[in-house]
């Protein structure tokens, strides 16, 4: 260690640390502005100049070295006669208007002008006519703000090794930019803002709309782990894919994820929606690379690691096995409760495991999944279903109710709806699941409803030789499936009827012949009343033959069904917390708890997950723990010099390839898509814009900040 004076103030300070980090770790102030913790110092603005031993020829504190017994001072005339002559220099060609900056209040020159306790205003001479940059995607540079102190420059060229920003000299003088005109992305950026972070004005700035999205800076800064509702490390994993580290990358997602494998088969992916590549060309294939990553974790380095409690000798009963049920069992045991989970079906899983259909999820591979859950110390009872669950409070501490959406609604109104003849889309699926004969449909079915359990029914029985058509009342753009599930339900047969009414399914008690429609050619949705009103195409009444009829017009949790389930349901079946008289993780019974489906109505499966995670905190501290379910379980890296990469913004994203529909339809249960190569995988994965990096920068703290330590 060394030992010096700042300013009439002894410090400490270690070998080699220059003495404006030295003076400012030790709480003690000096001015400066092109300095920056992550980026090596060049001593340029001159506004951290000090005079050292009584010497009078002031020196940079940010490139000067603290010795034994030097004795600094950031005070004396001629430091200060430098700062302001340099201050003055940067305020010369700064514009005047810094309410309209973009950086107002976060500005490290406008505060350090106001610490030096100069009007800005009279210094301003020149005005620089240099028009702002908005052209590239996510950066936008506003060059009349520039002070040509060169972060962005040292962040691009050397810490990130990007090497596409520079000084410029235009007409008007000297600033940073892309050379030679070109855009950011023919130059090769790499998007990764570290220009921005460094940015001591705003000169360099997110895009207009880039962080208004979320409350929070870092969820705007990696929207991508902020719209995932179990906020995944997205990024990190994704760099460990690219790495060719496939297990640390499953060990990535196994910190937020009880289901890694499931989501890459059949995630909604609303990571993909808040990727910011969107904005350059197209967002990563995040989901793909998800599934990549654990179809080949060989060595599964994950498993038992994680915090395991001590037993606390609390019970908790978990009405339900999908995947909310699951994951709060998984980390409620884990939290040292003793867990029981009772499923109705024979099978645990929920939909993962008798609703969605094997074309579309593996059932090898969600069973592994619940496999580790049950290794784990999770007791299970199938074929139990649970009818009043307040009694289970006799014999445990607290219950979750996790009962999800399993019932599915036929529209009653619809005259024929309880022919005999006449089922559930979620029916079907378990049946087709459970491998049961199916031969009660008979040769043609019609399924009402274009939601993607629809599109499931649909798809799963056309690979069964069936005959099928499906009608929805929405036109043809508003089909509510994914647009992925239109297409190849389309092309493999399925005869797909948008903007049809239902008039009446015809036929006997015991024998459906055929579904009466009509073409809509308008149709308004009444909040309020619930109430649709439609205009019919004249003349467009047709009869779709048919043997059954197929309802994916819904889900309920089927709650109400029983003659008192004990806790408080609203008139649909969910519970409620009577406190706020909606549903929520609280029910009317103290110690019982919801989540779920059965909370917020069908849903996907990343938000049950999410919700099981949620409610394992509530439930813990209400049986006397601290909720924290967090865990690391692999140590991270991530180098900061990504390096050049020409191209890099022009790079397609990489699909999977998809098997032809005839022998797609031909095999049944084998998946439409096939899993990355290693090549895809890096070649996807390498178009990451490794947003994340931005938030290792060190944040720069403004004078007022140091407690006025001087
Ligand atoms: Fe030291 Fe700019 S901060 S010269």
């Amino acid at each position: 260690m060394v030992t010096l004076t700042v300013n009439g103030q002894v410090i400490q300070a270690a070998e080699g640390q220059s003495v404006l980090h030295a003076a400012l770790a030790a709480g003690v102030y000096i001015p400066h502005l092109c300095d920056h913790p992550d980026l090596e110092a060049k001593g340029g603005c001159r506004l951290c100049s000090v005079t050292v031993d009584g010497g009078d020829v002031p020196v940079p504190a940010c490139t000067t070295t603290v010795a034994e017994g030097m004795v600094v001072d950031s005070r004396t005339e001629a430091a200060e006669l430098t700062r302001r002559t340099s201050m003055e220099l940067m305020l010369a060609t700064h514009p005047a208007d810094c309410t309209g900056c973009p950086k107002y209040g976060k500005c490290e020159l406008q505060s350090l002008y106001q610490y030096m306790g100069v009007n800005g205003q009279d210094w301003r001479m020149k005005s620089r006519p240099v028009p702002n940059n908005d052209s590239n995607p996510l950066i936008s540079h506003l060059f009349t703000r520039c002070i040509r102190c060169g972060r962005c420059i040292r962040a691009c060229q050397d810490l990130r090794g990007v090497k596409v920003l520079d000084y410029i000299r235009d007409g008007v003088g000297v600033h940073a930019g892309v050379p030679g005109g070109k855009s950011l992305v023919e130059a090769g950026c790499r998007f990764c803002g570290a220009c921005i972070e460094v940015c001591p004005t705003g000169s360099i700035v997110d895009a207009v709309g880039v962080m208004e999205k979320h409350p929070a800076y870092a969820d705007n800064v990696v929207p991508c782990r902020a719209e995932c509702p179990a906020h995944t490390n997205i990024p990190e994993y994704i760099r460990a894919v690219r790495e060719g580290r496939p297990g640390d990358a499953v060990a990535i997602m196994r910190e937020k994820l009880t289901f890694p494998l499931t989501l890459g088969y059949i995630c909604n992916h609303l990571c993909e929606t808040g990727c910011k590549r969107t904005d350059v060309n197209d967002p990563l294939s995040i989901r793909n690379l998800k599934r990549f990553a654990v179809e080949n974790d060989k060595e599964q380095t994950w498993k038992g690691k994680g915090f395991m409690k001590p037993r606390t000798g609390k019970r908790v009963a978990v009405v339900g096995s999908g995947p909310c049920g699951l994951t709060a069992a998984y980390y409620l045991n884990k939290l040292g409760h003793d867990v029981t989970v009772l499923e109705k079906r024979p099978q645990l899983g929920g939909p993962m495991t008798s609703g969605i259909p094997a074309y579309r999820l593996p059932i090898e591979g969600v069973n592994a999944e619940i496999d580790y859950i049950i290794q784990s110390g999770v007791k299970y009872e199938v074929n139990h279903e649970v009818s009043d669950v307040a009694a289970l409070k006799k014999d445990y501490d607290a219950v979750l109710v996790a009962v999800g959406v399993s019932k599915g609604k036929k529209l009653g109104f619809l005259p024929g709806a309880n022919f005999d003849q006449v089922y559930t889309a979620i029916d079907v699926l378990a049946d087709l699941r459970a491998n049961k004969d199916i031969s009660y449909l008979g040769k043609t079915v019609c399924v009402i409803g274009g939601g993607s359990v629809g599109f499931d029914a649909a798809r799963s029985l056309v690979r069964k030789g069936l005959t099928v058509n499906l009608a929805c009342i929405e036109p043809a753009d508003k089909i509510l499936a994914d647009k992925e599930d239109q297409v190849e339900g389309a092309e493999e047969g399925v005869n797909i009827l948008p903007g049809r009414s239902f008039e009446e399914i015809e036929g006997t008690q015991e024998k459906v012949t055929g579904l009466r429609v009509h073409t809509v050619k308008s149709s308004t949705y009444d909040r309020a009343t619930g109430k649709v009103t439609e205009v019919a195409v004249e003349g467009s009444q047709t009869v779709i033959p048919c043997d059954s009829v197929i309802f994916a017009t819904g889900q309920y949790t089927g709650l109400q069904d029983f003659e008192n389930f004990g806790i408080e349901l609203n008139r649909m079946g969910y519970p409620i917390d009577p406190e706020t008289g909606k549903s929520g993780f609280k029910t009317s019974v103290e110690g019982i708890f919801a989540a779920g489906d059965a909370i917020t109505g069908i849903s996907f499966v990343i938000k049950a997950i999410a919700s099981g995670r949620e409610v394992t905190s509530v439930i813990d501290k209400y049986l006397g723990g601290d909720g924290d379910i967090e865990e690391t379980l692999v140590e991270r890296t991530a180098d900061p010099h990504i390096g050049e990469f020409p191209g890099f913004g022009t790079l397609p994203r990489v699909e999977m390839d998809v098997i032809d529909p005839e022998t797609r339809v031909k095999n049944g249960d084998e998946n439409v898509y096939r899993t990355y190569t290693c090549e895809q995988a890096h070649c996807e994965a390498q178009r990451c814009l490794q947003c994340d990096l931005r938030l290792q920068l060190e944040t720069v703290k403004l004078w007022n900040e140091y407690g006025g330590g001087e």
